[in-house]
């Protein structure tokens, strides 16, 4: 696996590439990788012959109060881990090449970035399309890979391709869990033991959810009381915010129309550690 930090060789390395032919596949990340992130690449080795993973904490989608300073980090593991995970290069830019002095460009998606996580993290996807955006320019993918885990990243993404005319796919990889339903996330060392145990109500909710849907729920409002009743068994976890909505406008709904996909989605603070996570429901067409 060849590293790559210098933005012109990134850049210089894809061209060598696309010009013998090769199809390139793009896995961002910010590092810290887990099973989730290696499942991407998986995906990616399945739709390109060179798999670019990048590693790089972005500053720009980071709030002022967030976590910036104390994200996760290990650079000498996640080496090792795309390696093995099938990655050929791992891209890994200083923000000082990424955003030099007098940088001034950011590209901004309107509408569905100020719903669900773009509410509760004004600025965050305009600095996620931003960073991502320049990742395409520098790694020049025929195909990327996103994660279902960040249902909303993927569809500002998604949309951000689709407008701009980027000549490439985007594919979105199913959520990994362990095995008692947690999502895996960088952000789960910040959970301490008692918390981790904690953090399992997140999936028992979304599970509550579709198990309501399946026998024919369609009230929103009571569906959504049903998860908060969950909640409340558990006073360690606060629910920032629970929303069942389209899965593709991203609306939240009040009923459910038989056939539709809708996407049940939460952050939920445990102590001090934020977890997100979602699951896209298909409702059935007769109850
Ligand atoms: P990061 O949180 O490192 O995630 C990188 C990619 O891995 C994202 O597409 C995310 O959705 C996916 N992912 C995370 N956890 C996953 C899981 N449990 N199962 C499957 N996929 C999972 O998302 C970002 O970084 C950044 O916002 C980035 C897109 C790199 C821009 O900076």
């Amino acid at each position: 696996m060849k590293l790559i930090t210098s933005v012109p060789e990134m850049q210089r390395s894809a061209e060598a590439l696309r010009r013998e032919g090769r199809r390139l596949g793009v896995v961002p990340t910010m590092g810290f990788l887990h099973k989730g992130h290696l499942s991407l690449i998986r995906i990616a080795a399945q739709h390109s012959d060179v798999v670019i993973v990048t590693a790089y904490v972005n500053p720009a989608q980071f709030g002022p109060n967030e976590d910036f300073s104390k994200y996760p980090r290990d650079p000498g593991r996640d080496r090792s881990l795309a390696e093995e995970g099938g990655a050929a290069i791992l891209f890994t830019p200083e923000t000082s090449e990424m955003y030099p002095p007098g940088y001034l460009t950011h590209v901004e998606v309107d509408t569905i970035t100020s719903l669900l996580e773009g509410k509760a993290r004004p600025g965050h996807f305009r600095g996620v399309t931003t960073v991502v955006a320049k990742l395409f320019a520098i790694t020049k993918p025929h195909v990327a890979v996103f994660g279902q885990k960040d249902a909303q990243q993927a569809a500002v993404v998604k949309k951000m391709a689709r407008d701009l005319n980027f000549d490439l796919e985007i594919i979105v990889g199913p959520t990994v869990r362990e095995p008692d339903g947690l999502a895996m996330s960088s952000r789960n060392v910040y959970l301490s033991a008692e918390q981790r145990a904690e953090s399992t109500v997140l999936y028992r909710s979304l599970q509550l959810a579709e198990g309501l849907i399946a026998k024919g729920g369609r009230d929103c409002p009571a569906i959504l009381a049903e998860m908060q009743k969950l909640f409340k068994l558990h006073p360690s976890a606060s629910v920032e915010y629970i929303s069942i909505a389209d899965s593709v406008t991203l609306e939240e709904l009040k009923t459910l129309t038989p056939g539709a996909a809708v996407l049940v989605s939460m952050a939920v603070r445990i102590g001090g550690v934020r977890l997100i996570d979602n699951v896209v429901v298909q409702v059935p067409l007769s109850s």
